[in-house]
């Protein structure tokens, strides 16, 4: 599936030339990124996988932004969701969201579940945003610093998904 949003980006599926620029997105967004072998290894032997990037028509040699979920037994778990630092509060991350959950939903997925840093305020309020909500928490989830994760779901993805998203230019 490729979604077009004229006429500032396009979201495609991820594929083997994008790797590069996605890890150093990946970098510049995560303090504990996935080296580039955990995209190549999702790209070429997980069929559970879906991932994307998003990119400027203007300048499509720009990396915006890239995500990715897994679609397993009909739910699919969001593994990841970076927009570039310098583009951030236009509304990428919520086409790159809608994106992955209109996915799933064409691949026969029912729900989404996801794990988020609890200090990661931005990103809770986007999934809230969403439908997802608070169903738990992993003591000590990240080995950096020990923090916890909060687990969110959206039980329907039916019920979860906008008709219509705003991107600020
Ligand atoms: C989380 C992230 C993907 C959001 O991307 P984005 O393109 O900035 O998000 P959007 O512009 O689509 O905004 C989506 C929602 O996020 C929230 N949000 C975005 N920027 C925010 C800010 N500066 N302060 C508070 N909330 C903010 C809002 O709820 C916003 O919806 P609203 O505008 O209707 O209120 C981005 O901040 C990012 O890459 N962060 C680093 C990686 C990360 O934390 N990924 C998630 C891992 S679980």
């Amino acid at each position: 599936m490729a979604v077009q949003i004229l006429p500032l980006v396009a979201i495609t599926p991820m594929g083997a030339a994008d790797v590069t620029q996605v890890t150093a997105l990946d970098a510049a967004a995560f303090s504990l990124p996935w080296p580039r072998q955990a995209f190549e290894a999702q790209l070429k032997g997980n069929p559970a996988a879906h991932f994307f990037v998003l990119r400027p028509l203007a300048e499509p040699e720009a990396l915006w932004g890239s995500a990715g979920y897994w679609l397993v037994a009909g739910e699919a778990h969001i593994a990841t969701l970076a927009v570039d630092p310098q583009q951030r509060n236009r509304g990428f991350g919520k086409l790159l969201l809608q994106t992955m959950l209109s996915d799933a939903q064409a691949h026969g997925g029912c729900s989404a579940t996801l794990e988020v840093r609890a200090s990661n305020l931005v990103a809770q309020r986007l999934y809230t945003g969403f439908g997802f909500a608070l169903v738990g928490r992993r003591k000590n989830y990240y080995t950096d610093n020990h923090e916890d994760a909060l687990l969110m779901t959206a039980s329907s993805l039916d019920s979860v998904l906008p008709t219509q998203l705003e991107v600020h230019t």
